[in-house]
């Protein structure tokens, strides 16, 4: 094979791949405000104020990201685990005896959830 052609192709596909795992807080933000996609602005704002759930400003403050990740994976899985973090969010939202989530699981593939929880490092306000 041709080597400058070789090079070209590789890199090609090198910046395909780079692109794919690259978390994307604008496509993160879409997700979160698309009815036909997470639909999660239907129940929660950007800033510190509540509407069914709670305002997202802080979110990865108050939250590691790997708990992020587990909660919008399956927050009804999440919400029965014994995690610290879990009996945090109770608390706050006075869920202690509640059975069940009521926040709503959206499916969605890893990238998004990376977009996701990129877009949530956007609403990080320091004081
Ligand atoms: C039907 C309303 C509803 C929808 C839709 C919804 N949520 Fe929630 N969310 C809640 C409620 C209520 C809570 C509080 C915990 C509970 O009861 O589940 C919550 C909690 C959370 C938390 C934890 C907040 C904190 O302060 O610790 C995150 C993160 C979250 N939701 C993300 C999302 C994402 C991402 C979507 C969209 C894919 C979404 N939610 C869609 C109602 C909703």
């Amino acid at each position: 094979m041709n080597k400058p052609i070789f090079f070209i192709v590789a890199c090609y596909l090198l910046m395909l791949l780079v692109g794919q795992t690259q978390a994307d807080a604008e496509k993160g933000k879409e997700f979160f405000n698309d009815v036909e996609g997470g639909n999660c602005r239907t129940c929660h704002k950007t800033t510190s104020g509540k509407l069914i759930g709670p305002g997202l400003q802080n979110i990865m403050e108050r939250h590691s990201e790997e708990w992020v990740r587990l909660f919008i994976t399956d927050p009804q899985k999440t919400w029965e685990m014994d995690h610290p973090e879990t009996v945090d969010l109770k608390k706050r939202v006075r869920g202690m005896k509640m059975q069940y989530a009521r926040c709503q699981k959206a499916p969605m593939s890893e990238e998004t959830k990376n977009d996701l929880i990129d877009f949530f490092k956007t609403l990080t306000v320091k004081e």
